[in-house]
């Protein structure tokens, strides 16, 4: 597997462990489908899943480091937005790829989505884990 997310990376936080684990769901089925060299239309297709998850998911811990009053929240936020943005780009550069330089793109995606998501959750969502086990203590 492609990614695969061991116990250090948990939060305690079960729901959003457990939309850690899609996502990286989603990167690993993108690894997947670009290895198998799968039409242009599946990869777009895989690439629009991981992006809308992805969105879905920020917006979930967005709001729930919102209501447990985190304090880097406006940094936090700043960071899943520049990922988003940066997807977006990918896509697009996709989309415009030559034959030939396909597997060095399908590399440098999956390269950059992994490391990534292992160190924005390693080092930033580990920051709101005490936050959100408190918070989540007091509902
Ligand atoms: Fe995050």
């Amino acid at each position: 597997m492609f990614i695969q997310l061991t116990d250090e990376y948990l939060l305690g936080v079960q729901v959003i462990d457990e939309q850690h684990r899609q996502l990286c769901g989603w990167i690993n089925t993108l690894h997947d489908h670009l290895s198998q060299k799968l039409s242009t239309q599946e990869i777009t297709d895989t690439l629009n899943n991981l992006s809308d998850y992805t969105q879905e998911h920020f917006s979930f811990e967005e709001k729930t480091m919102h209501q447990a009053g985190y304090p880097e929240f406006a940094l936090h936020i700043k960071e899943h937005r520049t990922f988003l943005v940066k997807i977006e780009e990918l896509m697009d550069e996709y989309l415009l790829l030559d034959e030939e330089d396909l597997e060095p793109f399908a590399n440098k995606l999956t390269a950059y989505l992994k490391e990534w998501i292992l160190h924005h959750i390693m080092e930033e969502d580990m920051k709101i884990r005490d936050v959100l086990q408190n918070s989540a203590k007091s509902e």
